[in-house]
């Protein structure tokens, strides 16, 4: 393989997927694809931390819920590497709304709402490294 294609991004799981103990369930699909995991972490973040990881989304009606929502509860960042990581990561999780997610997606799996949809990924290369450095720097 050649080592130049590979990239890193960040996926989250989420407190609801944190709670319901899906850490290693979740960890098994990102291995079994293909996305090494690089460096992993449980935290708990504060209001103003989400707000600050958030930011793209603050003018969106659901910026405050979604910002409570992360800092509710223990969340696990990883650094994932792979080939193509970033899209790869994205076709794993499935569309934000689990209930319009494709069979065998992380979030048609384990997602409960547009809001507890278990999981998180950057969208693209500029925001991996961002999101990367917010949480492992
Ligand atoms: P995530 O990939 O973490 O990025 C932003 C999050 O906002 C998204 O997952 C959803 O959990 C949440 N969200 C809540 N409501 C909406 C909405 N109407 N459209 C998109 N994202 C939403």
């Amino acid at each position: 393989m050649n080592k130049n294609s590979s990239e890193r991004t960040l996926s989250i799981i989420k407190p609801d997927a944190v709670e319901r103990e899906l850490e290693t369930k979740i960890k098994k699909i990102f291995l079994d694809n293909k996305l090494n995991i690089v460096d992993s972490k449980k935290i708990q973040i504060s209001k103003e931390e989400a707000e600050e990881f958030y930011k793209t989304h603050q003018t969106k009606p659901f910026y405050e819920k979604l910002c409570s929502y992360l800092s509710s509860g223990p969340i696990i960042a990883i650094i994932l590497d792979g080939e193509n990581a970033i899209q790869k990561n994205r076709d794993l999780m499935g569309a934000t709304d689990p209930k319009k997610a494709k069979d065998g997606t992380i979030r048609k799996l384990y997602g409960i709402s547009i809001d507890k949809n278990s999981v998180h990924g950057s969208d693209s290369l500029e925001n991996a490294k961002a999101e990367i450095a917010f949480f492992f720097n």
